[in-house]
């Protein structure tokens, strides 16, 4: 007998597909639902045949209808990187306005609890160092990537909206960069970016000078950081999940090509418009209301990052 009946939006993704994996471990029904813009069959091809699994392919701006009771919901969809997004603004912008507000209208229907994948990047490129939960963020609001940001921060504020008029049960992680197996080799960002270049000798492309910093968490500890905040008590709960263990780029360059064993060349090109100088999350409130912490190291995580991504070449 399943646990409960649990629907994920954008499992098809890197992050969605292991919180389905999770999920099916614990014993769910799990609903995964994906337009496949950015995500992949494959990542779920081993649940497609798990008789808890089902998949409907759909865009959730269009709507979404699901028969019979819904327990819980992991809304994340919605493109990620920023190449994906920056390709399609309007779509991105459509899935988190639209698509999160009819999630939010179906947790509320079946009185289901709903967490929103919201991200790190609604703090912008921030003043406050390291960021909190209670630091509002600085973000142009008509930059290259306000698509996403500004339709994060308006995700954020619906779902509290939704908290507030219609008591829906519902959880906001804030996530910072996360990395691990079945991200895509060619979605732009660092880890891939560096891990694929490494892996086939060519150079490691830096923008900027690499001083900024980034905090990696391994998508193991995300998957169960999320996990806990759903099923945590409070109705309305912010928390920023991430790993605080804070990197320089060019550190992780460094690191990258020396675990790859490459002989890849560093280069150094144009800083892109509005990237953040420095990322690390406060996990304090995770850490004192979930008890959650990330234990899996970068040398670890990347390790096993890197075994995939060779399995794939
Ligand atoms: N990976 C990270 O480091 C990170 C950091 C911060 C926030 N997040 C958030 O976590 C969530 C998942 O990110 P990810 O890295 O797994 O990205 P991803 O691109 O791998 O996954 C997103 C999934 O959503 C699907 N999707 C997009 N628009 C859709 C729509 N309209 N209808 C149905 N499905 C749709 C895509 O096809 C894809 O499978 C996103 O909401 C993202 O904003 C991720």
């Amino acid at each position: 007998m399943a646990n409960k009946t649990i629907i994920v939006t954008g499992g098809a993704g890197f992050i969605g597909s292991h919180i389905c994996d999770w999920l099916i471990d614990e014993g769910d029904k799990v609903v995964c639902v994906d337009n496949l813009v950015t995500g992949k069959k494959d990542n779920i091809k081993l649940l497609l045949r798990h008789p808890n699994f089902t998949f409907m392919e759909q865009d959730v701006s269009r709507g979404l209808k699901i028969a019979g009771p819904v327990d819980q919901i992991y809304h994340m969809s919605s493109p990620a990187s920023p190449i994906d997004y920056q390709k399609l603004p309007i779509e991105t912008m459509m899935v988190n306005s639209l698509g999160t507000k009819n999630m939010l209208d179906m947790a509320n229907e079946k009185r289901a609890r709903i967490l929103l994948a919201s991200t790190s990047e609604v703090y912008g490129d921030p003043e406050k160092h390291p960021q909190t939960e209670d630091y509002w963020g600085h973000v142009n609001p008509i930059g290259p990537r306000s698509c996403y940001d500004e339709s994060k921060r308006f995700a954020e504020a619906l779902a509290m909206a939704f908290n507030k008029m219609h008591y829906v049960d519902v959880k906001i992680a804030r996530i910072f960069n996360t990395y691990g197996p079945r991200m895509r080799a060619n979605d732009g960002r660092v880890i891939p970016n560096f891990v694929m270049q490494a892996l086939k000798g060519y150079d490691i492309t830096i923008y900027g000078d690499g001083s900024q910093t980034r905090s990696f968490c391994y998508i193991t500890d995300m998957v169960d950081g999320l996990t806990r905040l759903m099923n945590s008590g409070k109705s309305g709960e912010i928390v920023n999940m991430g790993n605080p263990d804070e990197r320089k780029v060019v550190d992780v360059a460094k690191m990258i090509r020396d675990m790859t064993n490459s002989n890849s060349k560093i280069t150094f090109h144009p800083l892109p418009k509005d990237d953040p100088t420095r990322r690390k999350p406060d996990i304090t409130r995770a850490k004192d209301k979930l008890g959650w912490e990330p234990i899996i190291s970068f040398e670890a995580g990347m390790k096993k990052t890197i075994d995939w991504f060779s399995t794939q070449m």
